[in-house]
């Protein structure tokens, strides 16, 4: 990790980092939501502070203390990580996207709690949220801009990883692919985690190790793909 921050090697850069799991509201006190802590979107704007980038945090629900150095935004749901995605990536020359957004909301947001009806169940309408990433890939005015999305997948026999995240990496047309396994006592929460990298040229890894590690390998992914335009 010191040789990197030695190196300043994203001085001069703008970058921004989105982080955590976004909430859809139900209701005044509920939602949708899902267990991605921050961790890895911290770990990014740290690793990118010491290789002396300028960092935008863009944070959905993420609890953690500020990374010194870095500017966060928060946001609460998909809806409104989309609008602070779109107001700051406009100048930026590296975007991650490791937050975490919801899929789903819902179609109505009930203004009172909702109430129990007797003893029956409750069917909640859901649609579709946009996809950021793959807005900003539609959006880039900056043809170097590099674009990084993850892909959180649970593989089965018959849907190997590397098979979800080659397909994922199509439909979303980022520069860079981080893949990772999801699942209870996987990547989400924990300091540690195992990635692919994966880019055009190919696949790069398993790398395990800190998601501060990680980090640094992500960036320098970020910048070999910058260099190539
Ligand atoms: N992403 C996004 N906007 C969404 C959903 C996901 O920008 N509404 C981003 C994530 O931040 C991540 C990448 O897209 O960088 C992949 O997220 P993932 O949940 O793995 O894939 P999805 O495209 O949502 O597909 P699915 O969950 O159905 O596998
Ligand atoms: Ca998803």
């Amino acid at each position: 990790i010191a040789p990197r921050a030695a190196a300043q090697d994203l001085a001069g850069l703008r970058v921004v980092v989105s982080a955590g799991g976004t909430r859809e509201h139900l209701d005044p006190v509920r939602f949708l939501g899902n267990r991605s802590s921050g961790l890895m979107g911290w770990a990014l704007a740290r690793a990118a502070v010491l290789r002396g980038a300028e960092v935008d945090l863009v944070a959905a629900n993420v609890t953690l203390p500020a990374p010194p150095g870095t500017t966060v935004h928060p946001v609460t749901s998909t809806a409104d990580l989309a609008a602070a995605m779109a107001e700051r990536t406009a100048s930026a020359d590296l975007v991650v996207m490791a937050a975490a957004p919801a899929d789903f909301t819902p179609t109505a947001r009930s203004d009172t709690k909702i109430k129990k009806a007797g003893d029956g169940g409750l069917h909640i309408d859901l649609v579709q949220t946009t996809d950021v990433l793959a807005a900003l890939v539609r959006h880039r005015s900056d043809p170097r801009q590099v674009l990084i999305g993850f892909a959180a997948e649970t593989p089965t026999a018959d849907s190997p990883l590397l098979e979800l995240g080659r397909a994922k990496l199509a439909r979303k047309g980022c520069d860079v692919l981080v893949l990772n396994e999801v699942g209870e006592h996987k990547a989400f929460g924990r300091p540690d985690n195992e990635i692919v990298l994966l880019t055009a040229e190919g696949a790069d890894g398993p790398h395990t190790g800190s998601k501060d590690l990680l980090a640094h390998l992500i960036w320098d992914t970020g910048l070999a793909q910058r260099s190539h335009r």
